[in-house]
């Protein structure tokens, strides 16, 4: 009696422990038909890159330093000058640039992403914090982009 039920008490633990591992469970699939399930997908692989490269001047909250490093949190340059952007991440940036009415004469290093990092960091920062840039950069149209 006692060994049937410790054997039906496995085998509840079994089945707990299958079903809450089971890889074709519901759970596992996003859905892309909700707004937040689309920007946190074009978001992951752009947010370790930010983390990796540009946090250190632009800030975790996309505001830069109001001094040396422009803001790309609410930036107008990010917003109308998307090639011009795609280029800056690419090739770097140097020389005199207006940000939102102010002026910054600093420079940004090249920092050898590959065109997808490149598509994946730009998808981060413009669906960030206020930036609701709805269309996708991809990998072809970075790789576009010439000096
Ligand atoms: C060493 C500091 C530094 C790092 C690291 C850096 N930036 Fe910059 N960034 C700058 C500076 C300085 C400027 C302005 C350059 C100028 O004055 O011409 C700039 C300008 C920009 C601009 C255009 C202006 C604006 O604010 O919209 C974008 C977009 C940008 N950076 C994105 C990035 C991204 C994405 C990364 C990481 C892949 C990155 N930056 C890493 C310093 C940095």
């Amino acid at each position: 009696m006692l060994t049937t039920k410790l054997f039906l008490g496995f085998g509840v633990f079994v089945l707990g422990s299958l079903s809450f591992e089971n890889p074709f469970s519901q759970d596992n699939y996003i859905d892309l038909n909700t707004e937040t399930a689309v920007v946190s997908k074009l978001q992951s692989p752009g947010k370790e890159i930010y983390a990796d490269f540009c946090m250190q001047c632009h800030g975790a909250n996309g505001k830069g330093d109001t001094k040396n490093f422009p803001p790309l949190d609410g930036s107008d340059w990010l917003k109308t000058k998307r090639n011009q952007s795609i280029a800056a991440v690419k090739f770097g940036q140097s020389g005199p640039i207006m940000v939102n009415t102010k002026k910054y004469n600093s420079s940004m290093p090249a920092m050898g992403l590959t065109d997808q990092e490149v598509a994946d960091v730009m998808n981060y920062i413009m669906t960030s914090w206020s930036n609701k840039q709805t269309k996708v950069v991809t990998e072809k149209e970075v790789a576009a982009i010439k000096k």
